[in-house]
């Protein structure tokens, strides 16, 4: 099979379109052959062995996709032949065939299209998580996101209106900030020309965020932490500027604020049945207009490799999709 693969750990552009083996049928997992797959920070962080872990070499890269199940491995119960799904599989996806876990694979309705579908999972799944069951977003609080206009961060203002919040968008360009408005943001604030403490205190009439939810780290973290109400949450999410803050907890202590790790793959692997739930939720919600994958773009697998680069060059906004074969549907 055709895929894009990952040789040595090694900068982006090594990576390379190739035949590949495709992979042998397990227990309690399904072969799918794959119609898009989507580009997600990780994949950029994985194929130069920066990522949390590292898979045997070489592999193919690919967090997330969507196909058509072609074969169901022994203890299999959710799924068979010719069901249309989504599927996590952290590895694997930018190629004709992918294998996944049966638990990390979503049964998607006849309407959502292989390219709507490749973009639900990781950026709904992990902000949704982050919102609802970590920082317990209510309505009428004020959310701040950074990063706005990425793939998790678009997703997180689409929940944050959805569930009733003000959502204050924060991102590096105008052009990135109009996505986010035309996603529903209320506020917009360039942290890049802007700056930030200032704008969310003028934005909040000085009350301050009841929620940072924070995918980029560096520099804009210890200003967005600084900017918390009165037992604010800080939802720790990912650190897309390449750097981990280092940040004095009396931040946390002053205001009684709270900083919340999110672990969204460790979660769905602990708790696979919520998990399940969940993407029931998303799935509906799409169904019905009120949450709607932001695609920007579509690549062919050939050139998987220039939409990584891309979002690794921060140049991305929303979800890149890589149609892997239009054929599928
Ligand atoms: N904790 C979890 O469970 C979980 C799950 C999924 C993803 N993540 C993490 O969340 C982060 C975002 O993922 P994503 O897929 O949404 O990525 P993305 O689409 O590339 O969005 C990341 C955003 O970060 C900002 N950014 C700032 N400095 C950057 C830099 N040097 N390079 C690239 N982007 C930079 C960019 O916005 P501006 O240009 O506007 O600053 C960009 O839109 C990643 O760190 C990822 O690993 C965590």
């Amino acid at each position: 099979m055709k895929a894009i693969v990952c040789e040595k750990f090694a900068p982006i552009g090594e990576l390379k379109l190739a035949e590949f083996d495709r992979p042998q049928i397990k227990d309690g997992h399904v072969l799918i052959e794959v119609g898009a797959a989507s580009v997600n920070f990780p994949d950029a962080l994985i194929v130069q062995g920066l990522y949390q872990n590292k898979p045997p070499l070489p592999f193919v890269p690919g967090h997330e996709l969507c196909g058509i199940v072609r074969e169901v491995g022994q203890g299999v119960t959710r799924f068979k032949v010719s069901d249309r799904v989504v599927a996590t599989p952290g590895v694997g996806a930018f190629a004709e065939f992918a294998l996944s876990h049966e638990d990390k694979v979503i049964a998607i309705p006849a309407h959502m299209s292989m390219i709507q579908g490749a973009a639900i999972t990781l950026t709904y799944g992990t902000s949704l998580h982050a919102l609802k069951n970590i920082a317990r977003l209510q309505a009428g609080e004020r959310l701040l996101v950074l990063g706005a206009s990425g793939g998790v961060g678009l997703a997180a203002i689409e929940l944050g209106k959805l569930m009733g919040a003000t959502v204050i968008a924060a991102a590096s360009t105008q052009d990135k900030l109009q996505v986010c408005e035309s996603m529903g943001a209320d506020v917009l604030i360039n942290y890049e020309t802007e700056d930030l403490k200032s704008r969310i205190k003028e934005a909040t009439s000085s009350k301050g965020v009841d929620v940072v939810y924070d995918a980029v780290g560096g520099k804009f973290s210890e200003a967005a932490l600084r900017s918390l109400a009165w037992r604010g949450r800080f939802l720790v999410v990912g650190f897309a500027s390449g750097e981990i803050p280092k940040i004095a907890l009396n931040l946390a202590l002053l205001s009684e604020r709270s900083l919340m790790g999110v672990f969204w793959g460790e979660w769905i692997r602990r708790e696979p049945l919520a998990h399940l739930k969940q993407m029931d939720f998303i799935i509906e919600q799409v169904r019905l207009g009120h949450l709607n994958p932001k695609v920007n773009e579509v690549y062919a697998l050939q050139d998987a490799v220039k939409a990584i680069e891309q979002l690794a060059m921060r140049k991305a906004i929303g979800k890149l999709v890589i149609q892997v074969n239009s054929t599928v549907q």
